[in-house]
């Protein structure tokens, strides 16, 4: 599907949400309530947008039937859009604040109701958005992991990076602004790529043996 599909796939479903008033309100509740985890740079918030997410996948070269995560999805933007761009067999989010995830399963709601019945022909992308923290997730299935990791801590980043050691060969890990040094992630490609809040660096990763 093109980016302009993506377009208006976007203005259905995410029109009435706005994930940095969601963040930060869901943030400040947490808070009030002493989860001081929340107040840390991890969790600043940001989005994918449709023709953004092309060029950021598009060095991983998505095959079909493979298994897409987005660590940190957020509203599900970047799990949404993956999943209308590139055939994959199912596509992951992983979003830690209650709030944000609560908007993504609504979303995902109106993508299987409204989304999905308008195209046919056999398209059903499966789209899954889970309430975890991802440096505790399970997410060895992947084929293709992305991470809008900006604001991500060096300890969190060291945590990821062990994970993605862990992960298949042949597995792409896709990194916004962060890097990764370790002989068998394999640099791909480094290019520059627009968000919601600017442009920034995205490089991509194979997991070699
Ligand atoms: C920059 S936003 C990216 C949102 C979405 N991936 C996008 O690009 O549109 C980063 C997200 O990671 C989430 N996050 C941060 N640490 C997390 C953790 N340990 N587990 C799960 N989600 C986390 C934040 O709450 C935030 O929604």
């Amino acid at each position: 599907m093109d980016p302009t599909i993506a377009h208006a796939i976007q203005a259905i479903l995410f029109s009435q949400s706005n994930g940095h008033t969601v963040s930060s309100q869901g943030r400040s509740r947490l808070l009030g309530e002493g989860a001081l985890k929340y107040s840390d740079g991890n969790f600043t918030y940001g989005e994918v947008t449709p023709e953004g997410m092309e060029q950021i996948l598009a060095p991983a070269i998505p095959r079909e039937g493979e298994v897409f995560y987005d660590l940190g999805s957020g509203t599900g933007k970047g799990v949404i859009f993956a999943s209308t761009l590139f055939p994959f067999k199912k596509c992951v989010g992983i979003e830690l604040l209650p709030d944000l995830h609560a908007v993504s399963q609504e979303v995902r709601d109106r993508f299987e109701r409204e989304i999905k019945p308008a195209f046919g022909n056999g398209w059903d992308p499966n789209v899954e958005f889970r309430q975890e923290d991802f440096a505790d997730s399970d997410f060895s299935d992947a084929d293709i992991v992305f991470a809008h990791a900006t604001c991500f801590e060096e300890g969190l980043m060291a945590t990821l990076q062990r994970k993605f050691e862990a992960l298949k060969e042949g597995a792409r890990v896709i990194l916004v602004t962060k890097t990764l040094s370790s002989p068998i992630l394999q640099w791909l490609t480094t290019s520059v790529c627009p968000f919601s809040w600017g442009s920034a660096t995205v490089s991509c990763y194979r997991r070699g043996t």
